[in-house]
């Protein structure tokens, strides 16, 4: 796969303070690659970084095989990006800040401007002043302009930021069909696990300018071993026996049930030996451990606070 941007031990130091430290990782075409930390990670700082509008201290940043700082041009070519609000002319109709944009932009054809909109889904509304818009309009049409110029990457720092969620789920459709269809690379940055969860492949957690870890949102959650809980009526006693016959296995006690981490083949054997040591079990459940609590067990290991 083609890496579109790459961070290469990426730091920035302001005023003596390491903002973000030693940054590497790799986004590929036709992905959606998230940017998840609380406030102050460091998300918008990297951001700015990416599509040189501040320099790095140190590393380098890829795009497309190029670096941002020694070959500007043609990586800053292959970006679109809205860092912060998307600026526009609210006296003005969608359509006419489009062609505004194109003028200053420059090579951008008529049916460019069309094929943008439509795929935005602003096609009913932008002959109307940006001023009657919707948030989550202004934010479509901020991703029309960012669109204008064809680039590969596209890159939105918290672009559901205020938006209800009907608004929230539109931005998530067309970020997830831009990376399908037209195999672009977007970086989208939240501060909300539970969006990012919905909306990207990937997702890199920063925690004080520090990579914590990047996850597959699928992968991670497919490579834990499964969660039992076990309803008995003597909790203690039947801590005890597993823990004396499956001294291997993960046992605690969660909400006045047995909380054990097994393979699910592990599952008729642990009835069997609960059951012929006369613990009386009423319910077996599978619990499914959800995105955010393995990202609380990430982000508790580091000791951070989400
Ligand atoms: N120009 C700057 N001067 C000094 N500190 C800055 C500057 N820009 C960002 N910071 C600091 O860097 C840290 C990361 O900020 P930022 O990248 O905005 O975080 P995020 O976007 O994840 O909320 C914060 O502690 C912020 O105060
Ligand atoms: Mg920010």
């Amino acid at each position: 796969m083609t890496a579109l941007v790459e961070l290469k031990n990426v730091s920035k130091v302001i005023k003596g303070k390491k903002i973000i430290d030693s940054l590497s990782f790799s986004i590929h075409e036709g992905e959606v690659f998230g940017f998840l930390g609380p406030n102050g990670a460091g998300k918008t700082t990297t951001i700015r970084m990416i599509v040189g509008l501040m320099k790095m201290s140190e590393g380098d940043i890829l795009i497309n095989g190029h670096s941002i700082e020694k070959d500007f041009a043609k990586a800053i070519q292959q970006i679109g990006a809205i860092v912060e609000n998307p600026e526009m002319y609210k006296f003005l109709t969608g359509y006419e800040n489009l062609q505004q944009f194109a003028r200053m932009q420059g090579g951008v054809t008529k049916e460019k401007i069309d094929e943008t909109v439509e795929l935005v889904g602003l096609t009913d509304r932008i002959h109307d002043k940006v001023k009657t818009y919707s948030l989550g309009m202004r934010q479509r049409l901020g991703i029309a302009q960012s669109l204008l110029h064809d680039p590969k990457i596209l890159i939105l720092d918290e672009p559901t930021n205020g938006l209800d969620p009907a608004g929230i789920r539109e931005i998530r459709q067309y970020i997830r069909e831009l990376a399908a269809k037209r195999k672009m690379a977007v970086i989208v940055s939240s501060h909300l696990l539970s969006e990012m969860e919905m909306m990207c492949d990937r997702i890199s957690i920063i925690q004080k300018g520090k990579l914590v870890g990047v996850h597959s949102v699928h992968g991670w959650m497919d490579s834990q071993s499964e969660t039992y809980s076990f309803t008995v009526d003597d909790l203690e006693s039947a801590a005890k026996i597993i823990k004396v016959s499956k001294p291997e296995l993960a046992v605690k006690i969660v909400d006045r049930a047995l909380v054990v981490q097994m393979e699910r083949e592990q599952v008729p054997e642990m009835i069997q030996l609960l059951t012929q040591e006369s613990i009386k079990l009423y319910e077996v459940k599978g619990v499914t451990k959800t995105l955010e609590d393995r990202f609380l067990e990430i982000t508790e290991k580091v000791g951070a606070v989400v």
